[in-house]
C-alpha cells in the first residue's frame, strides 16, 4: 500500500467534498435531526459522504467504511476508512464557516493517512504515519508552551445533556481559571487541527464518535502533539474522551480531568 498515493487520493477526496459544502453553504432549508433535537443532519451531509463512499467504493471495493450517516461497509478487511463527511453541521446551517470533511485511512486499526478539510478557509490539513502533518502542503508543528497559565485551550460539549451536563462546566470552569481562555468552536475535527498547527495548546471533550478524531489524532501526533484518554491512558479509539495537546501541556491538563475521569468512565456506552 503506498501510503503517499492514499493521502492524495484522501485530499481530493476532501476538496470534491468541499465543493459540494460549498454549493449547499448559506442555502440549506431543510434541516433533521438525528439523537437529540440539537444533532442536525442535512442534505450537505450526505451527499458529500455519498461523493467519498462512492470513490473508496469505485476503486477499493474490497476496503471497509464507516461513515457517520450510514454508508457503510463491513467485509473484515485490514484497510478502513473513517469519514466525517460534514464535521461541524451546527455551524454550517448557522452560515459559520467553520465546519470540515474528516477522511482517516486505517491499517489493522491504526490511522495512517488524515486529511481534514475546511473549505471555508481553503485549509487542507493532512499527515501520514511516520511522515509529519501539513497545512496546504507546508509542515506545521504544536506549540512549544508548557505552563496552562500561558495556554489557549478548546473544547466541545455533546448533544446529549444527561447528568454529566453539569460536571463538563465544572471542568470549563477550572481550565478557564487556568488558563488564558477556553473556546468552543464546534468542529472537533478542526480543534485537533487547530492544536497541531499551534493555535491551541490543548483540547479536551467528552462524548466524541470515532468519525471525530479518526483523522484528527493522526495530524496531531505527526506535528509533535500527545494525545490520550483523560486519565494519561490510551485515547479511546470510539472518541468518547479525548485529551490532545502540544504536548507541553499534557500532564497540566491531566491533573485536572483525571480528578473527573472516573464519572465519564461508567459513561462509555452511553453517547
Ligand atoms: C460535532 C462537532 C462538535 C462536537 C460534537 C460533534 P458533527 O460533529 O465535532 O464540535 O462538539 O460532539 O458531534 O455532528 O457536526 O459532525
Ligand atoms: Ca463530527
Ligand atoms: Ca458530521
Amino acid at each position: 500500500m503506498n501510503l503517499r498515493e492514499i493521502e492524495e487520493f484522501s485530499i481530493a477526496l476532501a476538496k470534491g467534498s468541499g465543493d459540494i459544502l460549498r454549493k449547499y453553504f448559506g442555502k440549506i432549508e431543510n434541516i433533521a435531526t438525528k439523537s437529540t433535537g440539537i444533532d442536525l443532519v442535512t442534505v450537505a451531509d450526505l451527499e458529500s459522504e455519498k461523493h467519498i463512499t462512492d470513490a473508496i467504493n469505485s476503486r477499493f471495493p474490497d476496503h471497509d467504511i464507516i461513515a457517520e450517516e450510514g454508508e457503510n461497509t463491513k467485509a473484515g478487511s485490514r484497510y478502513r476508512w473513517v469519514i466525517d463527511p460534514l464535521d461541524g453541521t451546527t455551524n454550517f446551517v448557522h452560515n459559520i464557516p467553520i465546519f470540515a470533511v474528516s477522511i482517516a485511512f486505517q491499517i489493522d486499526g491504526k490511522t495512517s493517512v488524515a486529511a481534514i478539510y475546511n473549505p471555508g478557509a481553503d485549509k487542507m490539513f493532512s499527515a501520514v504515519l511516520g511522515a509529519g502533518a501539513k497545512l496546504n502542503g507546508e509542515t506545521i508543528k504544536c506549540t512549544s508552551t508548557n505552563t496552562l497559565s500561558e495556554s489557549l485551550l478548546v473544547t466541545g460539549f455533546p448533544y446529549v445533556h444527561d447528568t454529566m451536563y453539569d460536571r463538563l462546566f465544572d471542568i470549563f470552569k477550572q481550565f478557564y481559571d487556568a488558563s488564558q481562555g477556553v473556546r468552543r468552536f464546534g468542529a472537533a475535527a478542526l480543534d485537533l487541527c487547530f492544536v497541531a498547527m499551534g493555535r491551541f495548546e490543548g483540547f479536551y471533550e467528552f462524548g466524541l464518535k470515532e468519525w471525530d478524531i479518526a483523522a484528527g489524532t493522526l495530524i496531531l501526533t505527526e506535528s509533535g502533539g500527545t494525545i490520550s484518554d483523560w486519565d494519561g491512558s490510551e485515547c479511546p479509539s470510539s472518541g468518547v474522551r479525548v485529551l490532545a495537546t502540544n504536548g507541553g501541556v499534557h500532564s497540566s491538563m491531566i491533573k485536572v480531568l483525571s480528578q473527573h475521569h472516573k464519572h465519564f468512565i461508567s459513561q462509555d456506552s452511553s453517547v
